[in-house]
């Protein structure tokens, strides 16, 4: 007798946030109504997500993404287990993401190759949240945008310069804040321009413009944004990359330049003497922290979005 023929197991496909544009411009926009409703009425939601549980996956060091993650889904009623390490080392990502799909009903993974992320989405019946890869940062990207709307009141025409390295941060905001209206002048060095296949996808949805000069990306920004210049898996290059991105260090020179109730913004950790000078993070205009706190808010609208 002639074996079975094998089929392949057939898997629902949820919605996920690997990268930004895994979320339409619509479900963006309601994404960001909800978290500043949210906001301001937290208590209304404490039971939205009652036994609900999130897999909280790291194999890098996080403070604002794994708390904000874990504070989200208990303030929503629900609740996260954690696991530190590498994935797919022990067994095949796929069975990682077989395993948790089973136990939980969402999965938050911050890895080092952004394929890590494409393979737990590929084989997850759950959603998959992209907590940081080497590509994207989209969760960082949400909560920056509610940021710049609460401070300007608007999307529609703020510009935004992001000044150093065309990082993952970098790459996210493009894609997220270039879509709803923001004019992103990226500014870095040309060995570290952010990937040309982003910025042209990002350019086909926004204003992004790419420039090596600092100044010029900042002249007339409403916000000026910067990050580590060596990202998380880059420490090898640190030496290398502090000798490249010195004239793009965020001093009170070049924040000048920017118009005169221009924010600072950094997604932090941040180094200060190196990306950014102590005065400008630490001045009134630097709302760093007000970026740290909508982490939690807009988390918890993309949760109650992708598991409701
Ligand atoms: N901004 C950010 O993602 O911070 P953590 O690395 O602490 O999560
Ligand atoms: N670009 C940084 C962001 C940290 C939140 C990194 O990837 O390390």
């Amino acid at each position: 007798m002639a074996a079975p023929k094998l089929v392949p197991r057939l898997r629902e496909n949820p919605l996920n946030l690997a990268s930004d544009l895994d979320l339409s411009t619509q479900v963006l926009s309601r994404v960001l109504d909800l978290s500043a409703q949210i906001k301001r009425t937290p208590l209304r939601y404490a039971h939205a997500l009652a036994g609900r549980y999130l897999s909280l996956l790291f194999e890098k060091p996080s403070l604002r993404t794994r708390l904000t993650f874990e504070l989200a889904i208990k303030q929503l009623g629900g609740d996260a287990v954690n696991f530190a390490g590498p994935i797919g080392e022990r067994e095949p990502v796929k069975d990682v993401a077989r395993n948790l799909d089973r136990w939980t009903n969402g999965i938050v993974a911050r890895v080092f190759s952004h394929s890590t992320i494409e393979e737990l989405a590929r084989w997850s019946n759950v959603p998959v949240v992209n907590a940081l890869s080497d590509r994207f940062h989209p969760c960082q990207a949400l909560a920056d945008v509610q940021t710049l709307k609460e401070r300007f009141g608007k999307l529609d025409g703020v510009k935004l310069a992001f000044v150093g390295d065309g990082n993952n941060v970098a790459h996210s905001l493009m894609l997220t804040a270039g879509r709803l209206g923001v004019h992103v002048a990226v500014a870095t060095p040309e060995a570290y321009r952010p990937d040309p296949a982003i910025v042209a996808e990002a350019a086909g949805l926004g204003r992004i413009t790419e420039t090596c000069d600092p100044a010029e990306a900042v002249a007339g920004a409403h916000a000026v944004y910067t990050d580590v210049w060596a990202s998380m898996g880059q420490e090898s290059e640190t030496e290398a990359r502090a000798r490249a991105f010195a004239p793009y260090q965020v001093n009170e020179e070049l924040f000048a330049k920017a118009r005169p109730d221009a924010v600072f913004m950094h997604c932090l950790p941040a180094r200060r003497a190196e990306e950014v000078t102590d005065a400008v993070i630490e001045c009134e205009r630097s709302i760093v922290f007000d970026q740290a706190e909508n982490r939690l808010h807009t988390q918890k609208a993309l949760l109650l979005t992708l598991l409701e």
